[in-house]
């Protein structure tokens, strides 16, 4: 049966940290119960302007932890030199505006392959698997193929944005987008704003291998513990895929 792999984004902790200053919750500290309870991985963003995540964290969880480290961030020199500096096993290039509350949409990777192309290059040769973050269209996904670029994230904001016949409509990009990835032999990840709700239908596209997902586990950790919300996302997933193999059979 084909295993989703859940990356668990712990910027958020940085926020309430960030709040008051000082040392907790410490991410890091949630990032080892985050693999206890199941994670497969670790997603951090470090932004230019440190709103969330520093970057004593992502050398603190570098030496600490074994598990995949997926480092979100800007194509940027001085990203690329701190993750040239920490190693994750995975760097995923996003697009950031200072003003936007969240990444709001995807790489224009079509149209940013000057500043694209190098990053990546020189990011795989120092052994870092590379996605693009994108929009679901065909276009994205093949400029990111011609970029050389492993992997592509979609970005499954609008999807969980909206709801009705607009969701349905969402969806289906994704569903395109992601047998797409096939046709170019690129891996597909999935993520932003994904929730218990919203999860099954972005699970259940057979490209998909990862998912990354941060903000409502956070958020669900208030009521029911970091564990608990980390272990039914993970069995919401799993079952997922158990019945996308039942309806195969
Ligand atoms: N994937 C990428 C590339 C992101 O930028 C984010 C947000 O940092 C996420 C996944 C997780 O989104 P959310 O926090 O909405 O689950």
């Amino acid at each position: 049966m084909r295993k989703i792999r859940l990356g668990v984004n712990i910027d958020h902790v940085g926020t309430i940290r960030n709040a008051r200053g000082g040392s907790h919750p410490d991410p890091v500290a949630a990032a080892a119960l985050a693999l206890e309870a199941g994670a497969d991985g670790v997603t951090l963003h470090l932004r230019e302007d440190r709103r969330h995540i520093r970057e004593d964290d992502l050398q603190r969880l570098a030496a600490s932890i074994r598990a995949p480290i997926n480092l979100e961030m800007a194509a940027t020199a001085e990203m690329v030199a701190i993750a040239l500096a920490a190693r994750p096993h995975a760097v995923c290039l996003v697009p950031e505006r200072r003003e936007e509350v969240t990444t709001e949409g995807g790489l224009d990777a079509a149209g940013s392959r000057k500043t694209l192309e190098p990053v990546i290059a020189r990011l795989s040769d120092a052994g870092i698997r590379v996605s693009l973050f994108i929009d679901p269209d065909e276009s994205q996904v093949r400029a990111a193929a011609e970029m050389k670029a492993p992997v592509v994230e979609l970005h499954t904001g609008r999807y969980a944005g909206t709801d009705g016949q607009s969701r349905r409509a969402e969806l289906d990009r994704l569903v395109r987008a992601a047998a797409t990835t096939r046709t170019y032999n690129i891996e597909c990840h999935a993520g932003h704003g994904l929730t218990f709700e919203n999860v099954s239908d972005v699970a259940a596209i057979p490209e998909v291998v990862e998912l990354n997902i941060g903000h409502f586990l956070i958020g669900e950790a208030i009521f029911i513990g970091l564990r608990a919300s980390i272990s039914e996302m993970r069995q919401r997933i799993a079952a997922t895929a158990a019945r996308a193999l039942l309806s195969r059979l």
